[in-house]
């Protein structure tokens, strides 16, 4: 799998660490192009001559196993410069010569890198300082420097904790210059980058749109698309790229399952069809999903009826409109990422997101996945740069399957529309108090729980109504939102005295992990 772009790139082979696209963000931020691969899949004659530099992830594996994870050797010969991180420093110290032990003493955490000798790869990175706090997390390390190497620099426990081979253009570090708690980390990366590769910046938001357009048409040629539009910040940045690069042979289609929020329906075609002149098909299903979902309350089943649905209404739709060979949708970079472990096999699944895993096996459709390379914060530039508005760009993300996962249990009419109120008294309090901005994502959810309360002189016997407000850099681990007494307290007394059919409101406050974002 390869963007294919005419980018001169860092390409990171990944073995497995927890903060490997950390490192492509990180690249990605100083503006270059980077792509991440599995050791699995990478072969040497894959690497093409746009790959500037290669950097070896961190991972759980040991050097010696290293034949078990295969990983193609012949890469190290190519002549291009490389820097290995943690587990990467190891392996590249293996395969030149180095040997690798487990540590005495594991360094986790914290702890101070002392300069032994000046290297390219460390300018303006102690200036005047003898050490500076670098970002620690292994238990074996090199305890032979391999051959031809020069140790930069050295922390209690790790004496090779730098180490390089100039004329090679080799560099391994023992900590993780891409974590931010490792000081002028950022430094690190951008010397190797800069300095030792010698790649120009190119990864700049107008260069992806023009590319991004370039790279549809390709793909699409004379051929009708279909977009899966769902209002949200994916799906709307896809469909302007999309009408930017094919015109009218795109063809949006809107479907109201019945689980959008309060007005959503009316502000998409308002968007869509009247501002942005985009062919936009209006498809009101609410009938039938909420049929498919009667009595449903397994929270798999829903997301799988729900992804068939939009599929089924898809296909429909493409038949009508005759030749249609493609399906756009708004898949993004961790959601592929996200799947996929070291050994490139899958994770367990945790949930069937409706545009990843609930797509059919036999679809009938090729899919078009302009944004699947790129990150939620890139996503949101790149739809400010097609000119979309800001209250698009900048909207709090919504799933596929919408309200109908966050009702845990059956879904009734009636909660639906409890449910649209609450949330939309919430949204609106957020923004007017100066918080939307300030959040990744927030909800209301309607819990399957009926509790008492008592307002005026009577007894009631309503719904809990569950607020959700995260913060987050791109979904994959979140914290809840610590707002003030006053305002959760204004929202509470606002959704319970003027909805009715709740009468409790409780925070979630845990945190992803170990709860996720959704409820279901
Ligand atoms: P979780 O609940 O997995 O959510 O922590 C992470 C992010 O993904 C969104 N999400 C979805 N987005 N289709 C989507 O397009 C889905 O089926 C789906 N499920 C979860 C969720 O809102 C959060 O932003």
């Amino acid at each position: 799998m390869s963007l294919d772009l005419s980018f001169n790139k860092i390409l990171i082979i990944d073995f497995g660490s927890q903060f490997t696209q950390l490192i492509a963000r990180r690249i990605r931020e100083l503006g270059v192009f980077s792509e991440i691969i599995s050791h699995k899949q990478i072969k040497n004659n894959n690497i093409d001559s746009h790959t500037k530099g290669i950097i070896l992830s961190g991972g759980p594996l040991n050097v010696y196993e290293i034949k078990r994870y295969s990983f193609d050797k012949k890469i190290i010969k190519k002549g291009i410069p490389i820097l290995g991180i943690c587990f990467g420093h190891q392996i590249l110290s293996k395969l030149n010569g180095g040997r690798i032990k487990q540590s005495k003493h594991r360094e986790f955490g914290l702890v101070n890198l002392f300069k032994i000798k000046e290297s390219i790869l460390i300018k303006k990175i102690f200036k005047k300082k003898n050490s500076i706090k670098v970002w620690m997390s292994h238990a074996d390390q090199v305890s032979k420097l391999p051959k031809n190497f020069k140790t930069i620099a050295s922390s209690q426990n790790s004496k090779f904790a730098i180490i390089e081979n100039k004329s090679k253009k080799f560099y391994g570090v023992q900590f993780h210059p891409e974590v931010t708690h490792t000081e002028n980390g950022k430094i690190i990366i951008s010397n190797f980058i800069f300095l030792i590769c010698k790649v120009k910046k190119n990864w700049t938001v107008k260069n992806q749109k023009v590319q991004l357009i370039k790279k549809v048409r390709n793909q699409v040629q004379k051929n009708k698309v279909l977009c899966a539009l769902s209002g949200g910040v994916d799906s709307s940045v896809v469909a302007q790229l999309l009408s930017k690069a094919v015109g009218k042979k795109l063809y949006c289609i809107f479907v109201n399952t019945g689980f959008l929020r309060k007005n959503e329906e009316k502000q998409v075609i308002n968007t869509f069809k009247k501002k942005l002149k985009i062919n936009l098909i209006y498809v009101n299903a609410e009938k039938k999903f909420l049929k498919e979902l009667k009595n449903v309350s397994n929270p798999e089943k829903k997301r799988k009826i729900i992804g068939r649905l939009f599929i089924e209404i898809f296909e429909r739709y493409a038949k009508k409109i005759k030749d249609v060979k493609f399906l756009a949708q708004g898949t993004l970079y961790p959601d592929i990422i996200e799947s996929k472990t070291v050994t490139g096999s899958e994770t367990s699944k945790i949930k069937s997101h409706h545009n990843v895993g609930g797509l059919p096996k036999k679809m009938k459709l090729k899919l078009v996945e302009p944004l699947k390379f790129l990150f939620k914060d890139e996503v949101r530039k790149l739809g400010l740069e097609l000119n979309l508005s800001k209250e698009i760009t900048f909207r709090h993300p919504f799933p596929g399957p919408g309200l109908a996962i966050r009702i845990p249990g059956i879904i009734t009419k009636e909660k639906i529309e409890i449910l649209k109120e609450a949330d939309h008294y919430f949204i609106q309090a957020l923004k007017d108090n100066d918080l939307y901005d300030k959040i990744w994502q927030a909800y209301a959810a309607l819990l399957p729980v009926k509790t008492v309360g008592v307002m005026g002189d009577n007894r009631t016997y309503e719904y809990i109504c569950l607020l959700r407000a995260i913060t987050s850099e791109d979904g994959m681990t979140a914290d809840f939102y610590d707002f003030k007494k006053s305002f959760i307290q204004m929202i509470s007394n606002k959704i319970v005295n003027s909805i009715r059919g709740i009468n409790r409101v409780v925070y979630d406050i845990t945190s992803k992990p170990p709860s996720t974002i959704e409820l279901e």
